[in-house]
């Protein structure tokens, strides 16, 4: 039953590399980040190889790939010199993520549906043509589930980032950013309700159904306990919460929070 599996934890190490890449050390490196995340459970590492390079380089996706012992997702932008090193490197899965260099982070889904699915599509084709896993990091909604499952993705990573917004909003404590306290958890409850019918529109379809972005240890919960989510993808608050507790804590916190609210 759907319900009795686990969520896997997929730990985003990005943010190792964002310290490293401050001073131009070559401490702390993500590739030692990744070994102890998986001491402490975690099901796979994840890294985002950005066009400006500004924290994952190249050497450390090449050399994750010799040392990752579960599971590497290297997520990149729909690019030819990006589709051209993954189909070098052979992470385990590819998540195609837009990207705009002036963002802080990646801001909003894929467009799917939208007028450049086509650039889209022969992208995936090449991916998958090259014996590679493609998920897509989209939108919660409908239409984008649907363009995903057409251009033929294998998994679809759902956007959390507007439900821990709304938490942060609500002043619930469970937003990524300072709660104002004045909203009424009403959008929350929305922002949950559009996660859980893409999960399951995306699981009637036969996507494999991941999440993830601006989830920490207050807001994962609730997503976790969707049945139809199979991973999720966590970095900015794990990295954070490690300067603090340490990276094997924050990892087996994350993880026990996980498996609290599937349970529940
Ligand atoms: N998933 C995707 C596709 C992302 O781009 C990111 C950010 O790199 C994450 C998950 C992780 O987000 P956060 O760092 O906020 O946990």
């Amino acid at each position: 039953m759907a319900g009795e599996r686990k969520v896997r934890l997929h730990v985003n190490v990005d943010h190792v590399a964002t310290v490293r890449q401050a001073r131009g050390t070559r401490y702390p490196d993500p590739v030692a980040a990744a070994v102890l995340c998986e001491l402490a459970g975690a099901d796979g590492i994840t890294v985002h190889l950005r066009e400006d390079r500004r924290h994952i380089q190249d050497r450390d996706v090449r050399l994750l790939r010799q040392t990752v012992q579960t599971l590497l997702n290297l997520e990149m932008a729909a690019t030819d010199e990006m589709v051209s090193i993954a189909r070098e490197v052979r992470p385990d899965v590819v998540t195609l993520v837009p990207e705009r260099r002036e963002e802080r982070t990646t801001e909003g889904g894929l467009d799917a549906a939208g007028g450049r699915a086509r650039g889209l599509a022969a992208q995936v084709q090449a991916l998958r043509q090259a014996g590679l896993r493609v998920s897509l990091f989209i939108a919660p909604d409908a239409a984008q589930v649907a363009a995903a499952a057409a251009l033929g993705a294998d998994t679809v990573e759902l956007h959390t980032g507007e439900y821990c917004e709304a938490g942060a909003a609500a002043g619930t404590g469970a937003g990524t950013g300072a709660g104002t306290g004045a909203g009424t958890g009403a959008r929350l409850a929305a922002e949950l309700a559009r996660l859980q019918s893409a999960a399951t529109a995306a699981a009637a379809a036969g996507l494999h159904v991941a999440a993830g972005h601006g989830l920490n240890v207050h807001n994962v919960g609730p997503v976790a306990a969707l049945l139809e989510v199979e991973e999720l993808n966590i970095g900015h608050a794990l990295v954070a919460d490690a300067v603090l507790v340490g990276l094997e804590r924050a990892v087996r916190d994350m993880i026990a929070a996980m498996a609290a609210a599937r349970r529940s």
